[in-house]
């Protein structure tokens, strides 16, 4: 299990325990964890499961894919940091993640 902590725009933590091979957008939605909406379902198709990955994780979660790159086109307030969490899949290494939440998926 990793240990990912999902941290609301309005700064209200949820740490939940997520089996790897799950992506981190199923781990918030599959502990009712709320500011990822997650509209397609993981198919990064719908950029509203944006997420900011917290610096020190930014190396371990991976780059964007392309496609990922595109559909982050959609979403609002996009950062550096920012990736569509459907697209970061968990492993043990990913243990202690941090990922905060935009203001509004839409
Ligand atoms: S859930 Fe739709 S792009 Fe991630």
């Amino acid at each position: 299990m990793a240990k990912i902590t999902y941290i609301e725009f309005d700064g209200t933590e949820h740490t939940a325990d997520v089996k790897p091979g799950l992506s981190v957008m199923e781990g918030a939605i599959r502990n009712n964890i709320p500011g990822i909406d997650a509209d397609c379902g993981g198919a990064c198709a719908c950029a509203t499961c944006h997420v900011y990955v917290d610096g020190a994780w930014r190396a371990a979660t991976g780059e964007r894919s392309a496609m990922e790159d595109s559909m982050l086109d959609f979403a609002e307030n996009v950062a550096d940091n920012s990736r569509l969490s459907c697209q970061i899949r968990v492993t043990d290494a990913l243990d202690g993640l941090v990922v905060r939440m935009p203001e509004s998926q839409h």
